[in-house]
């Protein structure tokens, strides 16, 4: 009997049951195979066990959303078996919004069945959501597969026709509102003539409305009082969580024009991850651009020179081919004494990310030979690393967002989880990097001579 009852309250704990007529089995799975760890293999059975034993709501889901993370395919039948039975839409919208990154068979029959009759609306659109991303991404798979395939063919023309599109379905997989006008990137243009020397201002990771982010902004217009900067690149991840709703969010004024337009000069930007997430958020921060004397995005990557050195500003949330042919082209055309790239992600870090393996394979042999300098934000750190290929990669995300911890690394030439900003000084003979703290302190600097 207390083998019997133990095994019912393993099987059935706070919210979930497959008893209930007001559990969404009954209404979504139409039969009653429980949810018990035997779904699971033998490693992740204790961890299947807590979920199960968990009677907070929240705790439970955050509990299943780590499992789904880790543990995607080994875990699948579990918790899509759980995502039937808990009574909790907390727990049922953490499991979608994990497992339905993951495209499969057994999660897509899922997803329709919650996003055709979940009890709870905000579970069924999520599904829905989770849904369409899965199945447009199956549709972006045909395109490349034929991509592929003008380039095994010598296709020339055919392969710039399918990078082009394929530039397109990055914002349909995604979901996001980008019309092609605000991607097409504007012919190159100059800031500064070539025999000037310039200072600029350079830093990411900051648009959250922290303390700390008015602290850092503080400590560039002190700098900027006595050494004054010439323009700033941004680094990306400009507004958390998810970007801007529109180019009329409240937050342009107290997030951006209140902190940085003292300065009064000129910031040119990307876009982090965070502002991909809202479907509208790209498409509001270069729109943005015609109604403020500061921000300036013309598209998610361009290029422009100033002085001895051409900025290459690169969209690295998803890296398209036409993105990568465009550059290839401008980085070959450049006649810049010095060309420093720069886009959100690194492409080596020993941050809490590392490095983004997409941008060592496809980015960086584009780079390579060509580029003296790649700069990023996306670690909440300031960083100097060295691999091979000639080129410094540097990581400044320290403008506001929380700091987090390094780890050793043997390319690594500093490293610092501390707020701050990165300087870049360049003429024609030379190009120095420092990053500053808050306290205006000299954290370190790197002097490049050619
Ligand atoms: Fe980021």
């Amino acid at each position: 009997m207390l083998t019997l009852l133990v095994a019912l309250f393993l099987a059935v704990p706070g919210g979930v049951s497959s008893q209930s007529a007001s559990a969404p089995s009954k209404t979504l799975s139409g039969r009653n195979r429980s949810v018990t760890v035997d779904l699971l293999p033998p490693e992740l059975r204790a961890r299947g066990r807590e979920i199960l034993q968990e009677k907070d709501d929240e705790t439970r889901a955050e509990l299943a959303n780590n499992l789904a993370e880790d543990e995607p395919e080994k875990a699948r039948t579990f918790l899509l078996t759980l995502l039937d039975q808990d009574r909790s839409a907390k727990v049922r919208l953490e499991i979608i919004d994990e497992i339905g990154l993951h495209s499969n068979p057994a999660t897509r029959r899922s997803l329709e069945k919650h996003a055709g009759s979940d009890p709870d609306v905000a579970v069924a659109l999520l599904a829905l959501e989770r849904l369409r991303q899965q199945v447009t991404e199956e549709a972006r798979q045909l395109l490349n597969r034929r991509g592929e395939m003008a380039r095994r063919a010598g296709d020339v023309e055919g392969s710039r026709l399918i990078a082009a599109e394929q530039e397109r379905w990055i914002s349909i997989v995604r979901g996001t509102m980008l019309p092609s006008f605000l991607r097409v990137p504007p012919a190159p243009w100059s800031l500064m003539p070539s025999d000037r020397s310039i200072r600029v201002l350079a830093f990411g990771d900051y648009g959250d409305g922290s303390e700390s982010q008015k602290s850092t902004a503080d400590a560039m217009l002190k700098f900027h009082r006595t050494k004054p900067f010439d323009f700033a690149v941004t680094l990306g991840d400009n507004f958390y969580e998810e970007g801007m709703m529109s180019p009329a969010d409240p937050r342009w004024k107290s997030w951006w024009e209140d902190l940085y337009g003292p300065l009064a000069i000129k910031f040119y930007g990307v876009l982090g991850n965070h502002d991909w997430k809202l479907s509208d958020s790209p498409a509001a921060e270069v729109l943005y651009s015609g109604k403020s004397q500061s921000w300036n995005l013309p598209s998610p990557y361009y290029t422009f020179s100033a002085g001895p050195v051409q900025f290459f500003a690169l969209d690295t949330n998803e890296v398209s081919a036409a993105q990568l042919l465009w550059l290839e082209d401008e980085l070959k055309r450049s006649p810049a004494r010095w060309k420093v790239a720069y886009g959100h992600h690194p492409i080596f870090s020993a941050g809490k990310h590392g490095d983004t393996p997409a941008l060592v394979r496809r980015l960086l042999p584009v780079l390579r030979g060509r580029a003296d300098v790649y700069f990023c934000g996306h670690d909440h750190d300031m960083q100097h690393l060295r691999s091979d290929g000639g080129i410094e990669f540097f990581v400044c995300g320290a403008g506001g967002a929380e700091t987090r911890p390094l780890h050793k690394d043997p390319r690594s030439l500093f490293a610092r989880d501390t707020h701050g900003f990165a300087v870049i000084e360049a003429d024609n003979e030379s190009l120095k990097v420092t990053f500053f703290g808050t306290d205006l302190a000299e954290l370190y600097s790197y002097t490049m001579r050619k």
